[in-house]
This record gives C-alpha cells, structure tokens and sequence, in this order.
C-alpha cells in the first residue's frame, strides 16, 4: 500500500518537474531571430522620433546636423524590416493581420519608406524645426496607421 502510494508521488513530482521544466524552456528559449531583428529596428525609429520629437516640442533646441542624421538614418533603413516579416511563424507583437492583409501591410511598409523619403528631403535642408515638422508628423502618422492594424496592441 506504502509502496503504491510512493510510486504515485513519484511520478506526479516527476510531472511537475518536466512540466516546468518545459515552461522554463519556454520562457528562456532565444528569441525568434527575425522577430529579434525587426523589433531592435523598430526600437531605434522610436528612438530616431523620439530625438526629433524632443525638438519638435521645443524648437529653440533645433540641431540642424542631429535632424539631417536622424531623418537619413530612419529614410536608409525604412526598406529593411519588412524581409523580417515573411516567416508566418515568427509571431512576436505582429498581430496575425500580417500574414491575412499582405498586400495592405506591404502598401502600408511602402508608404512609410516614401514619408521617411520626403521627411529626410525636408530635414537636409531645414533651417528649423518649421521646414521639417509637417513631414516628421507625417512620419509620425504612417507608424500608427500601421501599429493600428499590425502591432498587438499593449495593455496600458
Ligand atoms: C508597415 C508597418 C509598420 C510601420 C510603418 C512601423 N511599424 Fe513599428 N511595428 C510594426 C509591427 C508589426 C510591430 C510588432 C513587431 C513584433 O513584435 O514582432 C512593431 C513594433 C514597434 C515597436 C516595438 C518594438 C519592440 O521592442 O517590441 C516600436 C517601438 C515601433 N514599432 C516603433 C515604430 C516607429 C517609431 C515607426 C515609425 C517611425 C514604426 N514603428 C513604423 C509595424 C510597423
């Protein structure tokens, strides 16, 4: 009776520790490289905005040569996420409307390149934070008329 008993212990112990054992792995497993690649691009645009936007609010801290740099950086690398989008099965924060509405988010990511285009055009020769704030909010648009549909959206 003892013996059953034990065996029994045994093997539910023996499943909660496989069982978290399997969480764990979950929770610690390397992040999907395409999910890691395209989420570190778009932190850096937060970024870029979010240097431009500082500016924005206060003009009187307008920097000519860190709005050329900022606009030409998120110009350059506006084409590069979207290779980082094709593999169905790399989910991250993308909400699955990417795989369903291809050709929407495809508009959507090209839209972008061409506001970031016309945003670092603005910025090249800007003179202030005027010359180049109708584009930057522009910009501004074009990252959450995409999040709107594409990026799940967070808890807050
Ligand atoms: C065409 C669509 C699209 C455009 C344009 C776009 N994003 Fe995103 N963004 C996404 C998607 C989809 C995600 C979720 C990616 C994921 O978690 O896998 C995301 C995620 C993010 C994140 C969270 C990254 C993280 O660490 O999880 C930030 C920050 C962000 N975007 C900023 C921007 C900014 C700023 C712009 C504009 C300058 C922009 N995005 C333009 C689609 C877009």
């Amino acid at each position: 009776m003892t013996q059953v008993h034990n065996n029994k212990s045994l093997k539910s112990i023996l499943g909660i520790t496989l069982m978290t054992a399997a969480l764990g792995l979950t929770a610690c497993s390397t992040p999907n490289p395409d999910v890691k690649a395209r989420q570190d691009m778009m932190k850096s645009y937060g970024d870029a905005m979010g240097v431009m936007g500082d500016m924005v609010k206060a003009p009187d801290t307008f920097d000519a040569a860190v709005v050329k740099e900022q606009a030409a950086f998120l110009a350059e690398d506006s084409k590069n996420p979207w290779s980082h989008f094709e593999d169905q099965e790399a989910v991250g924060n993308a909400t699955e409307a990417v795989w369903s509405n291809t050709d929407d988010f495809r508009t959507k990511s090209e839209n972008f390149q061409q506001a970031t285009a016309e945003l670092n055009n603005a910025a090249q020769t800007a003179t202030s934070v005027e010359d180049f704030k109708p584009a930057f909010v522009a910009v501004g648009k074009s990252c959450k008329s995409c999040h709107n549909d594409y990026q799940v959206k967070k808890e807050d």
